[in-house]
């Protein structure tokens, strides 16, 4: 399933609005990043979509259900009402053609109010209900959508302490749970893996068990090999969905798994030595939670497929690069797209580093309300985007403004000049900054040339 477009009418500050989504005829990649200014709008549009399809998630997990309302203060100040209409199609369904569009509409009125739109649900209602015809068959029609949202205030791994026993068994709809109103649970996540482990390790082969059998065959090749297949086949394979994509985006880490002793806690091994997670950076943690939560999620929700991470779905997720080291920012989109190959990606971003990595991205720049798409970010080194896409100097701007006039100096060769501003802005800088070297090598040669 894939978002094609959204329009908002008077919804915060876009009187009309229209935005279509990657995959496009010109981007074929199914990610579509914002990128603007604080203030922009980037998140008022990630949170239009999430409102909108709260109504499909809730009318998918009960019999006419519904969704969050379009709140009152989003209604554009000065305007008495707001409508929200999206159209998606790619539904794989055998009912369904992938090229039919399902679309929907909702509105609000102020109190005391009429508005000008009304809701419309019946295609809304249509959809829901192919998905809820279908819940449970063992093929994987049987499988349930993704839908999912990271506002920027998701918490990010308060580990708890103590976890209780999950009350009932979790179910294929548990995927949904808090997926548009909070993003990360990692106290849920922490519970469901101890769940999971539990029973893996009742049914199967546990890996401490797996040890001791490992030092008791010994040297037999035989018998190892066929242990460590009896050992693979005995894992759940929800969970081994969960450890393969954290382990794809940080191959430094494996093993993550519920402890119980000294106390319960949750441990990853990072290149060979144990911590538990509690103890990783920020940035590990954060990468770690959204991560391991959309693979949980998809793993819930696709109970019948042989890899779960193919699962479908639409990932919303509101900046994208916080917290997260450069390295990881500029590979994110590219690992996103490669671990989770059936979901949509719709993010917002202020790193440069991030849209500058991956091909067929459909990029838009949101300028005082206004959308620009923007094309050839492919291969753009990170100061060229600061500099055209994001409108920031990539230099503090008046040291740029020093380095400019030395450079002016030199061009006209007036060297004495240029050498005294070179002695000053080299008390100020860094040793070894590039422009400084430039510099140092230009004065050189007018030097030997006067000489
Ligand atoms: N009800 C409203 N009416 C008019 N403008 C609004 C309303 N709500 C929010 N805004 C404007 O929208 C902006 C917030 O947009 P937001 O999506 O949070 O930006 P971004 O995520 O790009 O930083 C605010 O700066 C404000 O100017
Ligand atoms: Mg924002």
């Amino acid at each position: 399933m894939e978002i094609r477009k959204i329009r908002l009418n008077n919804v915060g500050r876009f009187t009309d609005l229209e935005v279509p989504f990657a995959p496009t005829e010109k981007h074929a990649s199914k990610v579509t990043v914002f990128v603007g200014n604080n203030g922009a709008g980037k998140t008022t549009i990630l949170k239009s979509l999430a409102t909108s399809l709260s109504w499909l998630v809730g009318r998918i997990r009960t019999d006419n259900g519904g969704g969050s309302p379009i709140q009152e203060d989003v209604v554009t100040n000065g305007e008495s009402f707001a409508s929200i209409d999206i159209k998606v199609s790619g539904i794989s369904h055998p009912q369904a053609s992938k090229s039919t569009i399902y679309s929907w509409t909702l509105a609000r009125a102020l109190r005391g109010h009429k508005s000008k739109v009304n809701s419309s649900l019946t295609k809304l209602t249509e959809l829901a209900e192919l998905y809820r015809f279908h819940i449970g068959l063992t093929d994987d029609t049987g499988s349930l959508p993704l839908v999912v949202f990271y506002p920027v205030e998701r918490s990010v791994l308060d580990v708890p302490l103590t976890t209780r026993k999950s009350e009932r068994p979790f179910d294929q709809f548990d995927g949904y749970e808090n997926a548009l109103s909070g993003g990360v649970d990692f106290g849920r996540f922490f519970e469901w893996f101890r769940d999971r482990e539990d029973t893996e390790n009742e049914q199967g082969i546990s890996t401490t068990v797996m040890e001791q059998l490992k030092k008791i065959s010994g040297s037999d090749e035989r018998l190892a090999s066929e242990l460590k297949s009896m050992h693979l086949a005995s894992r759940d394979p929800q969970l081994s969905a969960v450890r393969s994509a954290v382990k794809k985006f940080m191959p430094d880490f494996s093993n993550l798994r519920v402890q119980r002793k000294p106390r319960l806690h949750m441990a990853i091994d990072k290149l060979g030595k144990t911590l538990n997670v509690s103890q990783l950076s920020q940035g590990e943690k954060s990468l770690m939670a959204l991560v391991g939560d959309i693979a949980r999620r998809l793993a819930i929700m696709n109970p019948s497929l042989k890899n779960p991470l193919k699962g479908e779905g639409i990932v919303l997720i509101d900046e994208v690069d916080l917290h997260l080291h450069p390295k990881w920012q500029r590979s994110l989109i590219q690992q996103l797209t490669a671990t989770f190959p059936n979901c949509q990606f719709i993010l917002t971003t202020h790193s440069p580093l991030v849209i500058s990595d991956t091909k067929d991205v459909l990029c838009y720049v949101l300028d005082d309300g206004e959308l620009k798409e923007r094309d050839g970010l492919y291969g753009l080194d990170a100061n060229q985007v600061l500099l055209d896409v994001m409108d920031t100097d990539v230099r503090n701007s008046k040291v740029q403004g020093r380095l400019d006039r030395l450079l002016e100096l030199l061009q006209d060769k007036k060297l004495k000049e240029a050498k005294s501003l070179f002695e000053e802005l080299s008390t100020e800088l860094a040793p070894g900054h590039m422009e400084l070297t430039k510099a140092a090598l230009l004065i050189r040669k007018l030097e030997l040339r006067s000489a």
